[in-house]
Protein backbone atom coordinates (compact mmCIF):
# COMPACT_ATOMS: atom_id res chain seq x y z
CA UNK A 1 0.00 0.00 0.00
CA UNK A 2 1.65 3.53 -1.16
CA UNK A 3 0.67 7.15 -1.82
CA UNK A 4 1.10 8.72 -4.70
CA UNK A 5 -0.18 11.91 -6.45
CA UNK A 6 -3.10 11.80 -9.25
CA UNK A 7 -1.69 11.93 -12.77
CA UNK A 8 -4.31 14.18 -14.96
CA UNK A 9 -6.10 10.64 -16.08
CA UNK A 10 -6.49 9.69 -12.39
CA UNK A 11 -8.13 12.63 -11.21
CA UNK A 12 -10.58 12.82 -13.87
CA UNK A 13 -11.16 9.31 -12.91
CA UNK A 14 -12.09 10.23 -9.28
CA UNK A 15 -14.07 12.97 -10.31
CA UNK A 16 -16.53 9.67 -11.88
CA UNK A 17 -15.87 7.72 -8.92
CA UNK A 18 -16.91 11.06 -6.24
CA UNK A 19 -20.02 12.38 -7.82
CA UNK A 20 -21.63 9.93 -5.82
CA UNK A 21 -20.39 12.29 -2.45
CA UNK A 22 -20.55 15.82 -3.64
CA UNK A 23 -22.12 15.86 -7.44
CA UNK A 24 -25.81 16.69 -6.44
CA UNK A 25 -27.34 18.37 -8.32
CA UNK A 26 -24.59 18.26 -11.08
CA UNK A 27 -24.60 15.41 -13.88
CA UNK A 28 -21.09 13.20 -13.49
CA UNK A 29 -20.43 15.40 -16.50
CA UNK A 30 -21.03 18.65 -15.02
CA UNK A 31 -19.14 17.60 -11.44
CA UNK A 32 -16.30 17.01 -13.63
CA UNK A 33 -16.14 20.05 -15.80
CA UNK A 34 -16.93 21.98 -12.33
CA UNK A 35 -13.74 20.08 -11.41
CA UNK A 36 -11.89 20.43 -14.35
CA UNK A 37 -12.47 24.33 -14.25
CA UNK A 38 -11.13 24.69 -10.20
CA UNK A 39 -8.19 22.95 -11.12
CA UNK A 40 -7.38 24.87 -13.19
CA UNK A 41 -7.94 28.00 -11.27
CA UNK A 42 -4.67 30.21 -9.81
CA UNK A 43 -5.57 29.14 -6.51
CA UNK A 44 -5.47 25.40 -7.25
CA UNK A 45 -2.24 25.70 -9.98
CA UNK A 46 -0.58 27.50 -7.26
CA UNK A 47 -0.31 25.03 -4.77
CA UNK A 48 -3.42 21.93 -5.10
CA UNK A 49 -2.68 17.97 -5.09
CA UNK A 50 -5.03 14.82 -5.38
CA UNK A 51 -3.30 12.36 -3.47
CA UNK A 52 -4.17 8.06 -4.27
CA UNK A 53 -3.69 5.45 -1.81
CA UNK A 54 -3.01 2.47 -3.85
CA UNK A 55 -2.71 -0.99 -2.86
CA UNK A 56 0.50 -3.42 -4.70
CA UNK A 57 -1.89 -3.87 -8.02
CA UNK A 58 -1.59 -0.16 -8.40
CA UNK A 59 -5.96 -0.16 -7.64
CA UNK A 60 -6.81 3.37 -5.98
CA UNK A 61 -8.18 2.43 -2.60
CA UNK A 62 -8.19 6.29 -1.26
CA UNK A 63 -8.32 9.94 -2.27
CA UNK A 64 -8.43 13.26 -1.29
CA UNK A 65 -6.88 17.24 -2.10
CA UNK A 66 -4.59 19.00 -0.56
CA UNK A 67 -4.46 23.19 -1.05
CA UNK A 68 -1.46 25.23 0.01
CA UNK A 69 -2.32 27.69 2.72
CA UNK A 70 0.09 30.95 4.08
CA UNK A 71 0.03 30.25 8.04
CA UNK A 72 1.45 32.92 10.80
CA UNK A 73 3.04 31.40 14.21
CA UNK A 74 3.88 33.92 16.74
CA UNK A 75 7.26 32.86 17.76
CA UNK A 76 9.26 33.52 21.02
CA UNK A 77 10.32 37.13 19.96
CA UNK A 78 6.85 38.38 19.73
CA UNK A 79 7.25 38.52 15.95
CA UNK A 80 5.36 36.17 13.33
CA UNK A 81 6.95 33.65 11.55
CA UNK A 82 5.23 32.90 7.76
CA UNK A 83 5.15 29.16 7.20
CA UNK A 84 3.03 26.51 5.14
CA UNK A 85 -0.51 24.94 6.57
CA UNK A 86 -2.62 22.43 3.78
CA UNK A 87 -5.99 22.31 3.62
CA UNK A 88 -6.96 18.55 3.48
CA UNK A 89 -10.74 18.10 1.15
CA UNK A 90 -12.65 15.57 -0.97
CA UNK A 91 -11.50 12.68 1.60
CA UNK A 92 -13.13 9.64 -0.12
CA UNK A 93 -13.12 5.53 0.20
CA UNK A 94 -15.64 3.92 -2.81
CA UNK A 95 -18.01 2.30 -0.95
CA UNK A 96 -16.74 -0.98 -1.81
CA UNK A 97 -13.98 -0.59 -0.07
CA UNK A 98 -14.94 0.98 2.95
CA UNK A 99 -14.38 0.65 6.36
CA UNK A 100 -10.81 -1.38 5.66
CA UNK A 101 -8.86 1.53 7.45
CA UNK A 102 -7.90 2.69 3.92
CA UNK A 103 -8.72 6.47 4.53
CA UNK A 104 -7.21 6.49 7.93
CA UNK A 105 -4.15 4.90 6.23
CA UNK A 106 -4.22 7.61 3.68
CA UNK A 107 -4.62 10.84 5.98
CA UNK A 108 -1.59 9.37 8.16
CA UNK A 109 0.27 9.07 4.73
CA UNK A 110 -0.39 12.47 3.52
CA UNK A 111 0.32 14.45 7.00
CA UNK A 112 3.83 12.25 6.81
CA UNK A 113 5.01 13.76 3.27
CA UNK A 114 3.52 16.78 4.62
CA UNK A 115 5.70 16.96 7.30
CA UNK A 116 9.01 15.59 5.59
CA UNK A 117 8.59 17.97 2.07
CA UNK A 118 7.55 21.48 4.16
CA UNK A 119 10.54 22.66 5.79
CA UNK A 120 8.17 25.69 6.56
CA UNK A 121 4.70 23.14 7.85
CA UNK A 122 3.14 24.49 10.60
CA UNK A 123 -0.27 22.64 10.34
CA UNK A 124 -2.42 20.38 8.41
CA UNK A 125 -6.26 21.26 8.32
CA UNK A 126 -9.34 20.09 7.07
CA UNK A 127 -13.19 20.94 7.28
CA UNK A 128 -15.09 17.16 8.34
CA UNK A 129 -18.39 16.31 7.06
CA UNK A 130 -18.36 13.09 9.08
CA UNK A 131 -17.24 13.90 12.60
CA UNK A 132 -14.38 14.17 14.71
CA UNK A 133 -13.26 10.72 15.37
CA UNK A 134 -11.82 9.37 12.37
CA UNK A 135 -9.83 12.37 11.84
CA UNK A 136 -8.53 12.26 15.06
CA UNK A 137 -6.80 8.46 14.99
CA UNK A 138 -4.65 10.32 12.60
CA UNK A 139 -3.58 13.12 14.80
CA UNK A 140 -6.58 15.88 14.25
CA UNK A 141 -7.94 17.80 17.05
CA UNK A 142 -11.25 19.61 16.50
CA UNK A 143 -12.50 23.03 17.47
CA UNK A 144 -15.99 23.71 18.24
CA UNK A 145 -17.92 24.99 15.13
CA UNK A 146 -21.19 27.83 15.81
CA UNK A 147 -22.98 29.41 12.80
CA UNK A 148 -24.42 32.52 12.67
CA UNK A 149 -27.61 32.45 10.41
CA UNK A 150 -29.74 35.21 9.52
CA UNK A 151 -32.70 35.27 7.37
CA UNK A 152 -33.38 37.75 4.78
CA UNK A 153 -36.00 40.54 5.17
CA UNK A 154 -37.76 42.69 3.09
CA UNK A 155 -36.88 45.76 5.21
CA UNK A 156 -32.72 45.24 5.07
CA UNK A 157 -30.94 47.61 2.43
CA UNK A 158 -27.67 48.19 1.58
CA UNK A 159 -27.87 51.54 2.47
CA UNK A 160 -25.84 52.52 5.38
CA UNK A 161 -22.71 50.70 3.57
CA UNK A 162 -20.08 52.86 2.06
CA UNK A 163 -18.96 50.38 -0.80
CA UNK A 164 -20.17 47.39 -2.39
CA UNK A 165 -17.67 44.99 -3.85
CA UNK A 166 -16.80 43.37 -6.79
CA UNK A 167 -14.62 40.76 -8.12
CA UNK A 168 -11.68 42.83 -8.62
CA UNK A 169 -11.95 44.83 -5.19
CA UNK A 170 -11.51 41.59 -3.31
CA UNK A 171 -7.41 41.75 -3.32
CA UNK A 172 -7.83 45.36 -1.69
CA UNK A 173 -10.53 44.46 0.76
CA UNK A 174 -8.60 41.59 1.91
CA UNK A 175 -5.77 43.89 2.25
CA UNK A 176 -7.82 46.07 4.63
CA UNK A 177 -8.90 43.34 6.48
CA UNK A 178 -6.77 43.10 10.40
CA UNK A 179 -5.51 40.14 11.01
CA UNK A 180 -6.40 38.04 14.26
CA UNK A 181 -4.29 39.00 17.61
CA UNK A 182 -3.57 35.28 18.20
CA UNK A 183 -0.73 33.03 18.24
CA UNK A 184 -1.25 31.15 15.04
CA UNK A 185 -3.29 31.60 11.83
CA UNK A 186 -4.15 30.98 8.61
CA UNK A 187 -4.91 33.44 6.17
CA UNK A 188 -6.32 32.96 3.41
CA UNK A 189 -4.43 34.99 -0.34
CA UNK A 190 -6.61 36.54 -2.57
CA UNK A 191 -6.37 33.54 -5.00
CA UNK A 192 -8.27 31.50 -2.33
CA UNK A 193 -11.00 33.95 -2.08
CA UNK A 194 -11.13 34.20 -5.91
CA UNK A 195 -11.90 30.15 -5.82
CA UNK A 196 -14.59 30.39 -3.85
CA UNK A 197 -15.87 33.37 -6.37
CA UNK A 198 -15.16 30.67 -9.51
CA UNK A 199 -17.30 27.89 -7.46
CA UNK A 200 -19.76 30.82 -7.22
CA UNK A 201 -19.62 31.42 -11.26
CA UNK A 202 -19.61 28.00 -12.22
CA UNK A 203 -22.87 26.78 -10.22
CA UNK A 204 -24.21 30.11 -11.42
CA UNK A 205 -23.38 29.00 -14.82
CA UNK A 206 -24.54 25.36 -14.59
CA UNK A 207 -27.69 25.72 -12.20
CA UNK A 208 -28.48 29.08 -14.57
CA UNK A 209 -29.02 31.08 -12.01
CA UNK A 210 -27.63 35.00 -11.05
CA UNK A 211 -25.24 36.19 -9.13
CA UNK A 212 -25.07 38.49 -5.95
CA UNK A 213 -25.27 41.58 -7.45
CA UNK A 214 -22.00 42.30 -5.04
CA UNK A 215 -19.26 40.14 -3.07
CA UNK A 216 -18.75 42.29 -0.49
CA UNK A 217 -19.27 45.81 1.40
CA UNK A 218 -16.93 47.95 3.47
CA UNK A 219 -18.52 50.64 6.28
CA UNK A 220 -16.04 52.42 7.56
CA UNK A 221 -12.62 50.49 8.52
CA UNK A 222 -14.88 47.08 8.74
CA UNK A 223 -15.50 44.93 5.61
CA UNK A 224 -17.23 41.71 4.83
CA UNK A 225 -16.51 39.21 2.06
CA UNK A 226 -19.09 37.21 0.80
CA UNK A 227 -20.25 34.33 -2.40
CA UNK A 228 -23.25 32.40 -3.28
CA UNK A 229 -23.83 28.68 -2.59
CA UNK A 230 -26.32 28.05 -4.84
CA UNK A 231 -26.60 24.61 -3.89
CA UNK A 232 -28.05 24.69 -0.54
CA UNK A 233 -29.48 28.50 -1.13
CA UNK A 234 -27.49 30.48 1.30
CA UNK A 235 -25.36 32.99 0.97
CA UNK A 236 -21.90 32.49 2.76
CA UNK A 237 -19.91 35.18 4.65
CA UNK A 238 -16.59 34.19 4.13
CA UNK A 239 -14.52 37.03 5.39
CA UNK A 240 -15.24 39.55 8.60
CA UNK A 241 -13.84 42.61 10.43
CA UNK A 242 -16.09 44.50 11.86
CA UNK A 243 -15.08 47.24 14.32
CA UNK A 244 -18.46 48.10 16.47
CA UNK A 245 -21.74 46.96 16.45
CA UNK A 246 -23.40 49.50 13.97
CA UNK A 247 -20.76 48.28 11.18
CA UNK A 248 -21.89 44.70 12.06
CA UNK A 249 -25.65 45.37 11.57
CA UNK A 250 -24.95 47.39 8.34
CA UNK A 251 -22.72 45.05 6.49
CA UNK A 252 -24.88 41.94 7.14
CA UNK A 253 -27.96 43.82 6.79
CA UNK A 254 -26.23 44.26 3.09
CA UNK A 255 -25.28 40.85 2.93
CA UNK A 256 -29.56 39.60 3.15
CA UNK A 257 -30.32 42.60 0.84
CA UNK A 258 -27.77 41.22 -1.49
CA UNK A 259 -29.19 37.44 -0.83
CA UNK A 260 -32.54 38.35 -0.98
CA UNK A 261 -32.55 39.80 -4.66
CA UNK A 262 -30.31 36.93 -6.05
CA UNK A 263 -33.41 34.96 -4.39
CA UNK A 264 -31.15 33.15 -1.40
CA UNK A 265 -33.20 32.33 1.86
CA UNK A 266 -30.19 32.38 4.64
CA UNK A 267 -27.20 34.03 5.03
CA UNK A 268 -24.61 32.04 6.73
CA UNK A 269 -21.62 33.38 9.08
CA UNK A 270 -18.78 31.39 10.72
CA UNK A 271 -18.62 32.47 14.57
CA UNK A 272 -15.11 33.80 15.38
CA UNK A 273 -13.90 34.90 18.52
CA UNK A 274 -12.85 38.24 17.36
CA UNK A 275 -16.50 39.41 15.56
CA UNK A 276 -18.89 37.49 17.75
CA UNK A 277 -19.24 40.34 20.23
CA UNK A 278 -20.76 42.97 17.40
CA UNK A 279 -22.37 40.10 15.78
CA UNK A 280 -24.55 38.63 18.34
CA UNK A 281 -26.39 41.87 18.84
CA UNK A 282 -27.05 42.00 14.78
CA UNK A 283 -31.14 41.77 15.09
CA UNK A 284 -32.26 38.66 14.02
CA UNK A 285 -28.56 36.95 13.89
CA UNK A 286 -29.13 33.39 15.62
CA UNK A 287 -26.65 31.01 16.91
CA UNK A 288 -26.83 27.56 15.70
CA UNK A 289 -24.45 24.43 16.35
CA UNK A 290 -22.65 23.96 12.79
CA UNK A 291 -23.44 20.90 10.52
CA UNK A 292 -20.87 19.20 9.15
CA UNK A 293 -17.77 21.34 8.36
CA UNK A 294 -16.32 20.61 11.45
CA UNK A 295 -12.68 22.43 11.49
CA UNK A 296 -9.77 20.24 12.97
CA UNK A 297 -6.16 20.95 13.22
CA UNK A 298 -2.93 18.45 12.95
CA UNK A 299 0.38 20.11 13.62
CA UNK A 300 3.32 19.50 11.54
CA UNK A 301 5.61 20.78 13.88
CA UNK A 302 5.81 21.56 17.50
CA UNK A 303 4.81 24.48 19.42
CA UNK A 304 1.48 25.05 17.64
CA UNK A 305 -1.70 26.12 20.11
CA UNK A 306 -4.40 23.56 20.83
CA UNK A 307 -7.41 23.47 17.72
CA UNK A 308 -9.89 25.73 19.40
CA UNK A 309 -7.40 28.42 19.69
CA UNK A 310 -7.37 28.54 15.58
CA UNK A 311 -9.46 30.76 14.07
CA UNK A 312 -11.28 29.60 11.19
CA UNK A 313 -12.95 32.42 8.88
CA UNK A 314 -15.67 30.27 5.99
CA UNK A 315 -12.66 31.56 4.03
CA UNK A 316 -10.67 28.92 4.82
CA UNK A 317 -13.09 26.23 3.91
CA UNK A 318 -12.44 23.55 1.12
C1 LIG B 1 -15.60 8.85 5.31
C2 LIG B 1 -14.86 7.85 4.42
C3 LIG B 1 -13.78 8.57 3.65
C4 LIG B 1 -14.22 6.79 5.32
O1 LIG B 1 -13.46 5.93 4.51
P1 LIG B 1 -12.95 4.51 5.04
O2 LIG B 1 -11.86 4.04 4.16
O3 LIG B 1 -14.10 3.61 5.24
O4 LIG B 1 -12.36 4.95 6.47
P2 LIG B 1 -11.67 4.07 7.57
O5 LIG B 1 -11.90 2.61 7.29
O6 LIG B 1 -10.29 4.54 7.77
O7 LIG B 1 -12.51 4.52 8.85
C5 LIG B 1 -13.86 4.22 8.89
C6 LIG B 1 -14.48 4.97 10.03
O8 LIG B 1 -15.08 6.16 9.50
C7 LIG B 1 -16.37 6.28 10.05
N1 LIG B 1 -17.29 6.96 9.15
C8 LIG B 1 -17.46 6.76 7.84
N2 LIG B 1 -18.47 7.54 7.39
C9 LIG B 1 -18.92 8.23 8.44
C10 LIG B 1 -19.96 9.17 8.61
N3 LIG B 1 -20.75 9.55 7.60
N4 LIG B 1 -20.14 9.69 9.85
C11 LIG B 1 -19.37 9.33 10.89
N5 LIG B 1 -18.38 8.43 10.78
C12 LIG B 1 -18.17 7.87 9.57
C13 LIG B 1 -16.83 4.85 10.20
O9 LIG B 1 -17.85 4.79 11.16
C14 LIG B 1 -15.58 4.14 10.65
O10 LIG B 1 -15.44 4.20 12.04
P3 LIG B 1 -15.07 2.87 12.88
O11 LIG B 1 -13.81 2.31 12.27
O12 LIG B 1 -14.89 3.37 14.26
O13 LIG B 1 -16.22 1.95 12.70
C15 LIG B 1 -15.83 7.11 3.46
O14 LIG B 1 -16.92 6.61 4.20
C16 LIG B 1 -16.36 8.01 2.34
O15 LIG B 1 -15.76 8.14 1.29
N6 LIG B 1 -17.56 8.65 2.56
C17 LIG B 1 -18.17 9.52 1.56
C18 LIG B 1 -17.40 10.83 1.40
C19 LIG B 1 -17.21 11.56 2.71
O16 LIG B 1 -18.15 11.81 3.44
N7 LIG B 1 -15.95 11.92 3.00
C20 LIG B 1 -15.57 12.61 4.20
C21 LIG B 1 -15.65 14.07 4.01
S1 LIG B 1 -15.10 14.96 5.44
Amino acid sequence: MHLVLATEAQKAERDRVTHSAWGSPLTVEQFHQREVRLRAHPWCREGMRTWLLLDDDGRVLASCESFHNDSFLLGPDGEYAAGDSFSIASVFTEESLRGRGHASRMMDLVAAELERASPRGHAAVLFSDVGAPLYRRSGYEETPAWDWNLQPRADQSTRHVDALLKDADVPAALQRMRRPSVPFFLWPSPAQMDWHLERERIYAEMLRRPRPEACGATVGDSTALWAMMARSGELVVLMLDVRCEADATALLDAACAMARKAGLSKVVLWEEPGTMPWVARVPGAARVAREGSLPMVRPLRPGLPAAPDVPFPRALWV
